[in-house]
């Protein structure tokens, strides 16, 4: 959304967007503890600076606003300032561009990587300076880095440039920290001198030896899990984690009877709107939710673990008085029938303003300076495919997943591990059109340098396909600029009518009822008969749908993307196919989350949770 807006809208206290960036960052900043009214904020250097050189602290990412918020409401901070955070988001929070220089060795004292840590920091953290608690602000303590024991580089020089780094804009007084699985392993490359170690485990872990494991780095100073993980993550495609409450309190009960400290990750679920969420390896998105089975839910409404894990809490600390805030009611405004408003191809000069770029082999999506979304890739068939001939990536360079047509006809698709050939057919000469997705960054381990688009040659039979068109897609800006309502307008007579099945955006609106007091209210939209695509609330992208695959069949809607003085625009880009043709062109806007759905195609065996196997997590 456009910047200037948002500054006009500063004045405004709690403003809609405001809001916004409250929800957008209820993921990423309040995940904390409860205990000391502590909250632990992660700050995503990728959100802040999407390009690099350009800084965006405005609107929905002004976090002095939110430190101030904090300090307001009496709510005390502590600053997961990176440059690395995890957090299941995006490259772990480090910026795509960072891969403009190929070979970067990330996290490490590589010259470039540090340079970019130090110009980033050089802006960050000057503006948190007036906030840390000595300071007459809410920052009690600074995360430096994160489990940073579990990276394979293990480069202490980098340790201490960041240290110095930290000091140098903070001063002397501020605790510095660092976070790491709890054992003597992960502390080993994790820890350094003048760096606090804190440690993090799970529910069902041995306290005693998590934090024997600590001592071990910190003979004196407090006990810390810094991350106790109240639930867990989900990926794409397997089953959603549930953590029971007694096996948290549990476990919840011995941290507090060893005097330890302890944050609850998540505290409350996220949401992981537009491209923000991450992945894991081997390959596993993470879906638009990140409810996280947390104590208070996706939406912020109780749940049983929250008074289960009060309840412990309430045997070490008065509780405070009074009641606790409601759950915030839900509303259930029913279906919204959609039209087909064109297909990607048709509205292409639209989404792809500057143009193609030529070139005789495949780009990244870092090579084209687009970092997030989407990106078509066009060449033409070289020769006659009459018979199904195999289009594919030999070295499984679709990253990570790419919608295939032939001539506006749809041909299958080809998904990075998953799907690396598919036949297609078509004549000589005639347009070969791949729309590349990118489905979030890997966010955790030595598979950080995650490339987009497509990262090696896609082969037709035997011949490497060359002569590409590239065009970098902002349909984000499409989408806030109407262009894709354009097409409603006449001109469409010369537009050949497509198939259902090629990657199509459908528009509608939702007209909030009148005559209901306190409406608009949060909902959750469902897309019955659809099968994978991305969804726009008045230009506000809420993120990527994919009930074909599950778990999550339905996408959290806050309230303040909603108004009720206008119809409320809806922008659906369906990618592989719609309902429309068959049945009812509709998605529908219910009063309960479905996140957790039987999956349709078990995509894999079991997860294999490398990521928790190797961290001991669970
Ligand atoms: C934060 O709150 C404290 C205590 O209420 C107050 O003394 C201080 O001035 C506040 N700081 C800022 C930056 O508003
Ligand atoms: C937990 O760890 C401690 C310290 O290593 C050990 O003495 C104890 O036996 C362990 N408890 C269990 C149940 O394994
Ligand atoms: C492609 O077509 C050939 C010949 O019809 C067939 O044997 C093969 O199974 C097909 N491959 C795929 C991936 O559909
Ligand atoms: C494609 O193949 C050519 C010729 O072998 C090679 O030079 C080029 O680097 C490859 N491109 C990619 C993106 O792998
Ligand atoms: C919906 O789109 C129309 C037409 O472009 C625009 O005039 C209107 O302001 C939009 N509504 C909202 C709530 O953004
Ligand atoms: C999903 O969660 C709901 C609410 O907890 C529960 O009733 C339902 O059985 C769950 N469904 C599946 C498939 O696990």
């Amino acid at each position: 959304m456009k910047n200037r807006q948002h500054r006009k809208k500063k004045k405004l206290n709690f403003s809609k967007f405001r809001v916004l960036y409250f929800f957008s960052y209820l993921k990423t900043l309040a995940c904390g503890g409860m205990i000391q009214s502590v909250t632990l904020w992660y700050v995503p250097w990728n959100y802040h600076e999407p390009q690099m050189g350009t800084y965006d602290f405005f609107g929905g990412k002004d976090l002095q606003y939110f430190l101030q918020l904090a300090n307001d409401t009496g709510l005390l901070v502590i600053l997961r300032a990176g440059p690395y955070i995890c957090a299941e988001w995006d490259m772990g929070g480090l910026p795509a561009w960072l891969l403009e220089k190929k070979s970067i060795v990330l996290r490490s004292s590589d010259s470039d990587y540090l340079e970019a840590v130090e110009r980033w920091m050089g802006v960050l953290l000057p503006k948190m300076r007036p906030y840390l608690y000595q300071n007459g602000g809410p920052i009690i303590m600074v995360q430096v880095e994160n489990e940073y024991g579990s990276y394979f580089a293990c480069d202490y020089n980098y340790l201490r440039f960041l240290l110095k780094l930290f000091r140098l804009h903070l001063g002397d007084e501020v605790v510095l920290f660092t976070t790491d699985g709890a054992s003597q392993f992960h502390l080993k490359c994790g820890a350094l001198q003048g760096l606090y170690a804190t440690v993090d485990f799970a529910p069902g872990a041995n306290v005693t030896a998590a934090f024997l494991a600590q001592r071990s780095s910190e003979p004196k100073g407090p006990l810390v899990n810094s991350e106790f993980y109240t639930g867990w993550l989900d990926h794409w495609g397997h089953h959603h984690s549930v953590v029971p409450a007694q096996t948290i309190a549990k476990t919840l009960n011995e941290i507090l009877a060893s005097g330890a400290n302890v944050n609850l990750y998540m505290f409350i679920g996220g949401t992981n709107f537009a491209y923000w969420n991450g992945a894991n390896m081997p390959y596993m998105p993470q879906p638009t939710s990140y409810d996280y089975d947390a104590p208070l839910s996706e939406a912020g409404d109780l749940t049983e673990k929250y008074f289960a894990l009060r309840k412990v809490i309430g045997m070490y600390k008065q509780l405070p008085e009074g009641l606790t805030p409601p759950t915030t009611p839900k509303f259930a405004y029913g279906k919204v029938r959609l039209q087909k408003a064109g297909t990607v191809l048709e509205v292409l000069d639209g989404l792809s303003r500057s143009g193609p770029v030529r070139s005789t082999y495949p780009l990244t999506f870092v090579e084209l300076k687009q970092y997030f979304g989407y990106v078509l890739y066009r060449t033409t068939l070289p020769k006659n495919c009459v018979e199904p001939t195999p289009l594919s990536s030999p070295l499984n360079g679709v990253h990570d997943r790419a919608y295939v047509s032939v001539d506006g006809v749809p041909q299958g698709v080809l998904e990075r591990d998953k799907s690396l050939k598919i036949n297609i057919t078509g004549q000589a000469g005639a347009n070969l059109d791949i729309l590349v997705e990118n489905m979030g960054r890997v966010n955790f381990g030595r598979y950080n340098n995650d490339f987009k688009g497509l990262v090696s040659n896609l082969t037709l039979a035997q011949d490497v396909l060359v002569g590409w068109e590239i065009y970098p897609l902002d349909i984000d800006g499409a989408v806030n600029y109407d262009i894709i309502y354009l097409l409603h307008h006449p001109k469409r007579s010369a537009i050949k009518e497509l198939s259902y099945e090629v990657p199509t955006f459908y528009t509608g609106t939702l007209s909030i009822p009148g005559g209901i007091p306190d409406l608009p209210q949060d909902t959750y939209v469902n897309f019955p008969g659809w099968t994978k695509g991305q969804i726009w609330i008045n230009g506000f992208n809420l993120g990527r749908y994919w009930p074909a695959r599950g778990p999550q069949l339905t996408l959290y809607v806050p309230r303040n993307v909603l108004v009720a003085s206008a119809p409320n625009n809806i922008t659906v880009l369906e990618l592989e196919h719609s309902p429309c043709s068959t049945q009812a062109c509709e998605i529908e806007f219910v009063d309960e989350p479905n996140i957790n759905a039987t999956l349709q195609h078990e995509t894999d065996k079991p997860p294999l949770f490398v990521r928790e196997l190797w961290m001991g997590h669970l």
